[in-house]
């Protein structure tokens, strides 16, 4: 089985300029909210501790109703990217000191977290993130911690519906299963009544079986409830699958972009991502001459 997810290594793509005509979607330029635009990421920078420059001008969109997933290697800065966007650098340190978070037509670049969670953005982060020592129960409450609480029993049985097997699980969710403990995460999500999810490698650590599960899921509640998706993936293969659009990022910022079948089709990332054999460095791929006519 062709292995995308181990070629998505550090240095894998190389310095690769971005193509000016690269994409509808992310090609760089500042963009602005439009109707069918949720989420435009215009050029940001992240620093850490003053110091540590991650993101280098980051930019991607993420269209209304549909799923974007960003996809890199470990350390390209996909983790840091949604926290940027969901506001929550402050806690370690990282500020966005240039660039721009465009969110349902408004600026959202430097508003505090739980300010965007009533806005509709929520964060499932990557390792899931659900507290160990509450009850599964427990833990949805806290994802509607923005809402009215007289009005969540009908989201907690909504959240049932999808993850039925949540339902018959009572105790601690530090004894749920990995799966478990990542439909709980996307529950929880679910309770905030969100309008963009932004999610962190939900495959992580889970077997193919439950990969299949969860994905199905996510496309359930893309198409059901029609819930916009940013989807960060190591998981290529899948990721574009789901997807209705792609990027691929290295070095803090997007060195691809395109509809999410052709990105998976295409024969310059076949070949690279897909090839197979030998682990080959960009330069060495035949087509690295013809990068221009990327997508
Ligand atoms: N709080 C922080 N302080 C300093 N550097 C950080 C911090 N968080 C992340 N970084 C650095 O930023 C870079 C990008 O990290 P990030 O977690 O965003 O990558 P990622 O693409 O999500 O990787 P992975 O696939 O391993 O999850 C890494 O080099 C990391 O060391
Ligand atoms: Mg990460």
């Amino acid at each position: 089985m062709s292995d995308l997810n181990s070629l998505l290594r550090p240095g894998a793509l190389g310095p690769i300029p971005r193509d000016a005509s690269g994409g509808a979607h992310g090609s760089g330029a500042a963009q602005t909210a439009g109707d069918d635009v949720i989420l435009s990421v215009n050029n940001i920078e992240v620093v850490f501790n003053d110091v540590i420059l991650v993101l280098r001008g980051m930019s991607l969109t993420a269209k209304r109703g549909k799923i974007t997933t960003l996809l890199g290697a470990n350390g390209a800065g996909k983790s840091t990217t949604l926290k940027a966007i969901a506001g929550l650098l402050q806690v370690e340190d990282g500020e966005v000191p240039r660039g721009e978070v465009l969110y349902d037509g408004a600026d959202v670049t430097h508003m505090p977290p739980d300010e965007k969670v009533r806005r509709g953005i929520f964060l499932v982060m990557e390792g899931r993130g659900v507290i160990q020592d509450m009850t599964v129960i427990e833990n949805l409450r806290l994802g509607a911690f923005t809402r009215p609480k007289a009005n969540i029993a009908d989201e907690i049985e909504q959240v049932f519906s999808y993850f039925p097997r949540l339902k018959e699980r009572r105790g601690l969710a530090g004894y749920l299963s990995g799966g478990e403990q990542q439909m709980l995460a996307i529950g929880r999500a679910l309770m905030a009544r969100p309008k963009l999810i932004l999610m962190d490698e939900p495959s992580m650590g889970l077997s193919p079986l439950l990969v299949k599960e969860v994905f199905g899921i996510i496309r359930r509640l893309n198409q059901e409830l029609g819930i916009s998706i940013l989807l960060v993936e190591q998981n290529a293969n899948m990721a574009l699958k789901a997807a209705d659009y792609g990027y691929v990022m290295e070095n803090g910022k997007i060195v691809l972009d395109g509809p999410a079948a052709s990105l998976a089709e295409n024969e310059d990332v076949k070949e690279f991502y897909l090839g197979g054999g030998e682990r080959q460095s960009f330069k060495s791929v035949k087509s690295f001459k013809r990068r221009k006519r990327w997508l």
